[in-house]
């Protein structure tokens, strides 16, 4: 079973972007280390990154038949994309956002997400850790036996 992990605007620049808040870690690093994570289930992942909102909804879309699940940073979106939440909505299985930062210790715009209201579960503050974490927990919730 596929993983898609959808990342959101300005994290093709993780590892350069306020690495004081994000780290040193970069994309290609997140996909190894979830790459790693999903075999030990028996499970795939791909990750893609936009900057572009109608992007993101595209490949949510895609992951309908692609995707057993789908794990989304979706960055600035978070906090302001509807349709984000409504493309989500029509994704049938499990959903899990990650956040690298800690969004709740920061300015009071980021304590908001429309996606959590479709989320299974969401992680913030664990650094490019929580990414890994909710591919685990991914496994866990598809592949219980693994
Ligand atoms: C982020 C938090 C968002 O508020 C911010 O806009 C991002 C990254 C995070 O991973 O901590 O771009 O989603």
């Amino acid at each position: 079973q596929l993983i898609t992990i959808l990342n959101g605007p300005n994290l093709n620049l993780l590892g350069q972007r306020q690495p004081e808040i994000y780290g040193h870690d970069t994309l290609d690093d997140v996909a190894n280390s979830c790459t790693a994570v999903a075999a030990q289930f028996g499970l795939r992942c791909e990750l893609m990154q936009s900057n572009h909102e109608g992007a993101l909804i595209d490949m949510i879309h895609t992951a309908r038949q692609t995707s057993a699940g789908i794990i989304i940073n979706p960055a600035a979106f978070t906090h302001t994309s509807i349709a984000l939440l409504d493309a989500l909505h029509t994704f049938e299985g499990p959903v899990l956002e990650v956040h690298i930062s800690n969004v709740h210790k920061r300015e009071s715009f980021r304590h908001s997400s429309y996606v959590s209201l479709r989320a299974d579960g969401v992680i913030a503050g664990f650094g490019v850790q929580g990414y890994s974490l909710a591919m685990q927990r991914m496994g866990h919730i598809l592949a219980p036996k693994g």
